[in-house]
């Protein structure tokens, strides 16, 4: 995962930039850099690989300055590469940058660019970035107005940090949408900046976060923050606690929340290294697939528990429709008892977030044993489910620790969809320009989210008025059917509250029975290709007296006119539409908890990783 830290104040800042980036190890990365003011100029070291490789160059080529900015990169575009790490430097020498996030309509502004004559040193996204900012400064307008004027013209949500040498006693950073945070840390006489908490946390407890559309202005006794129309703001100064567990929560009350939050930035991550978007195509390199084997499979067997069977739930459709390869989803506590019928020419694929999980475990052994191929999609790096695979798909989102898993749902989602349409493109069954557009469609994915994140307040009204019911039912179709069952999943493990799904098709067949005016329904109707079957079921709920609350597409008046909540998402290409739609439903789920001041992060009677039968 990507991280910046930046020091301006009247020590020597490679050591700090160093240890700061040394504090984000742990989230993972594939090269790093750092850029100091020295004597009036700026000066760069970076290299692939890890921090002891860019140590060993600083030490061998020493820098030393009292303004300077460092990143670990996770590469998305362009390979992990001294040349492709961060910070990219403007034509001019005088502007750097470091940077989180995809910049979605990078190759338009390239072209752009270029045509103005700019020559690029990267294959990256995030060099735009220096080089727009450099095309606005000058003629009156200093770092600070060009940044700001740069912003306007990338789409995506952005991390970044940038310094000049023209300007050096100044480090101007920005923050639009959720790609991660900002987190600003005050000193006596110096100033921090950095994209997480512990990257500062050895040097100052007294931090501000920039919000989405802000920007800071740090010198070495202060910080200005703005708009990004100029607006000087008041940000509120946290105090970050000592407890390393609640230093680690940072501006968020439980882990659940944070990780809802780091979603951004962990599918980001999840795009990272493995799309193309210039060639329009997917590399899954650690699932060592051959064209021929992916024209021989006859089935796939997604197996997992609980959330991650929910995420298989959505990619059986996905993969199916992708790739035409016949996919069943099985419950690995009884996939493992079934004598399942695989052969040499079956995938059975795992889904845990903690690796860790004795039935997904136990079904892989099972599926090993009956002479399937085995795969996996797992978070935790290590971990018993990815030493048993014959092919992987690690899911880049960090630990995960909030009992209730969100960001290890959304990552594997975006994984099986990568893995559909590879496993398309191999078998044949995706034609080119289909295949261009599908791949294209992932880089929205991060904002998308995003601009959900920044509807919590509207949830959280929601989950206020709802804190006291005892049941709800949820309804999806197709492919967001699965996430009538994880919503569910989610208000029942974190909230206690009976909470069940259906796929909406079948409340005919008998549960509509249950609905009155003491059975809330939820209902998840975006705009995709099952939305007029939503819409009948939402109407016949309404007719029964039901307390209706519907995940709708902005602008969609003809859903939210029966609903008694709405749950905004923007539009998404419905393929994808999961990976938003599930996010109100576990900023809801969280919060009714919250307000039922309950144990977020341990709900009674689970464990984040169950390792008993
Ligand atoms: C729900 C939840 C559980 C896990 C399940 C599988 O929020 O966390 O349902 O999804 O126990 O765990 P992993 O993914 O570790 O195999």
């Amino acid at each position: 995962m990507c991280g910046i830290v930046g020091y301006i104040g009247d020590r020597d800042a490679t050591p700090i930039i160093l240890n700061g980036l040394k504090r984000l190890e742990y989230r993972g990365y594939d090269s790093a850099g750092l850029a100091v003011i020295q004597d009036g100029k700026i000066e760069i070291r970076r290299d692939a690989g890890k921090l002891a490789q860019l140590s060993t160059l600083v030490n061998d080529q020493p820098v030393c300055g009292h303004i300077g900015i460092g990143h670990t990169r996770w590469a998305t575009h362009g390979a992990p590469s001294a040349r492709n790490a961060h910070p990219h430097l403007g034509t001019t020498g005088k502007v750097v940058v470091v940077h989180n996030g995809i910049v979605e309509n990078f190759l338009e502004l390239r072209e752009e660019l270029a045509d103005e004559g700019v020559a690029f040193n990267s294959d990256t996204d995030s060099e735009i970035l220096v080089h727009l900012i450099e095309r606005y400064i000058g003629g009156g307008n200093g770092l600070v107005e060009g940044v700001r004027l740069a912003l306007k013209d990338i789409k995506g949500a952005h991390g970044l940090v940038v310094m000049s040498s023209d300007e050096p006693d100044k480090i101007v950073a920005a923050r639009i949408g959720n790609a991660g945070g900002v987190v600003v840390g005050f000193g006596e006489g110096e100033m921090f900046i950095a994209s997480d908490v512990p990257a500062i946390l050895e040097h100052t407890r007294k931090t501000i976060f920039l919000e989405s559309s802000q920007m800071a202005v740090l010198k070495k006794d202060g910080v200005a923050v703005q708009t990004l129309d100029g607006k000087r703001v008041e940000s509120p100064i946290h105090s970050i606690s000592w407890d390393p567990v609640a230093a680690e929560k940072g501006e968020y009350r439980h882990f659940m929340q944070k990780e809802i939050h780091e979603q951004v930035r962990a599918l980001t991550d999840t795009l990272a290294g493995r799309v193309d978007f210039e060639k329009g195509q997917i590399r899954l390199p650690e699932l060592n697939l051959t064209p021929e084997f992916s024209k021989r499979v006859e089935k796939i067997i997604i197996t997992a528990c609980g959330t991650a069977a929910h995420a298989g739930m959505v990619g059986k459709t996905l993969i199916e429709r992708i790739a035409r390869i016949p996919v069943e989803v099985d419950i690995a506590s009884e996939f493992r008892y079934r004598e399942p019928l695989v052969n040499e020419n079956t995938v059975v694929l795992a889904i845990s977030q903690s690796g860790e999980t004795a039935d997904t475990l136990a079904a892989m052994e099972e599926a090993r044993h009956r002479g399937a191929v085995v795969w996996s999609i797992v978070n935790a790096i290590g971990s018993q489910a990815m030493r048993l695979a014959d092919g992987q798909i690690s899911m880049q989102t960090g630990p995960e620790i909030g009992v209730a898993s969100t960001k290890a749902f959304t990552a594997p989602l975006v994984d099986l969809y990568m893995l559909a349409v590879l496993l398309g493109e191999l078998r044949g069954t995706l034609p080119a320009e289909e295949r261009r557009k599908l791949v294209s469609d992932l880089r929205l994915i991060p904002d998308l989210v995003g601009k959900c994140l920044n509807r919590e307040k509207e949830v959280q009204q929601v989950a206020r008025a709802m804190k006291d019911v005892k049941n709800m039912l949820y309804l999806g179709r197709g492919i967001n059917m699965p996430i009538a069952y994880e919503g569910a999943l989610k208000l029942k493990e974190i909230s206690y509250i009976h909470a069940e799904a259906y796929p909406a098709g079948e409340m005919k067949h008998g549960p509509i029975a249950l609905v009155d005016q003491d059975m809330p329904v939820l209902a998840i109707a975006p705009r995709d290709p099952w939305y007029e079957k939503m819409l009948s079921q939402i109407e016949q709920a309404k007719a029964r007296g039901g307390n209706v609350l519907v995940v709708s597409t902005e602008g969609d008046e003809r859903a939210t006119k029966l609903a008694d909540h709405t749950f905004w998402v923007t539009e998404t290409p419905w393929m994808l539409s999961p990976v938003i739609t599930v996010v109100p439903l576990q900023l809801f789920a969280y919060h009714i908890a919250s307000y039922r001041g309950l144990d977020v992060d341990q709900p009674r009677n689970l464990a984040k990783s169950v390792t008993v039968e």
